[in-house]
């Protein structure tokens, strides 16, 4: 992953979905991911934001398991591409908006879940801060992130010092499954999820 800015993402967003853990479109990669983010999300009745949603893949994975997702990103292309995807739906909606700042309701979200975003923000502890105040009191932060072979992205123990930095626990899981991915990787991705401070 390289891109940075709104152009340079918008420029992404056309083959986006090609991946196999992009577009979520092999039913066995799409399973793996709705077990590992159903694993860690709290169960509906519950209201997910969602930050750099892109394409909208996990907006609509969460929505069609029963969550409330209000998703954001900065990229006019991303967004048309997630709004289509999304729009026989009703449990999830799209807006516009820099992750940096989301301009979201704060104590009112059950979860923050944010896939490989958190790398690409120019304050990462800034952005986190704010995230997290998006929560209710007992709410739960949900990162995956990577260092990909191209040396972009943040190791493990980047943001796990980032989330321990706000004074909540991290707990990292390693995601090497082939399953997530489509495929063998060799880089390092991961998951950290910070659960409510009451409740670890
Ligand atoms: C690598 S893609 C991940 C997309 C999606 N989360 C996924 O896992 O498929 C990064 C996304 O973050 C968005 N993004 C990057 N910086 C952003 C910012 N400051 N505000 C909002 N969105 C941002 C990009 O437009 C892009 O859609």
């Amino acid at each position: 992953m390289s891109a940075s800015g709104v152009a340079g993402w918008d420029a992404e967003a056309e083959g986006y979905d090609e991946p196999a853990d992009h577009g979520l479109r092999d039913p066995s990669v799409r399973a793996a991911w709705r077990s590992l983010l159903l694993g860690v999300l709290p169960q509906p009745p519950a209201r997910v934001a969602e930050m750099g949603c892109g394409t909208g893949t996990l907006s609509v994975l969460m929505a069609d398991a029963g969550l409330e997702v209000d998703a954001l990103d900065f990229s006019p292309v991303m967004l048309a591409a997630a709004r289509a995807k999304g729009a026989a739906r009703s449990g999830v909606r799209f807006t516009e908006a820099d992750a940096s700042h989301p301009p979201f309701e704060q104590d009112a979200y059950d979860a923050v879940l944010a896939r490989h975003v958190l790398w690409a923000l120019p304050d990462p502890a800034d952005a986190l801060a704010r995230w997290l105040r998006l929560l209710v009191p007992g709410g739960t932060l949900v990162l995956v992130e990577g260092h990909w072979s191209t040396g972009a992205g943040l190791r493990a123990d980047q943001t796990v010092a980032l989330v321990e930095g706000t004074g909540r626990e991290a707990r990292l899981t390693r995601l090497d499954d082939p399953a997530l991915w489509g495929r063998t990787i060799e880089d390092d991705r991961y998951l950290v999820v910070s659960p409510s401070p009451a409740l670890s």
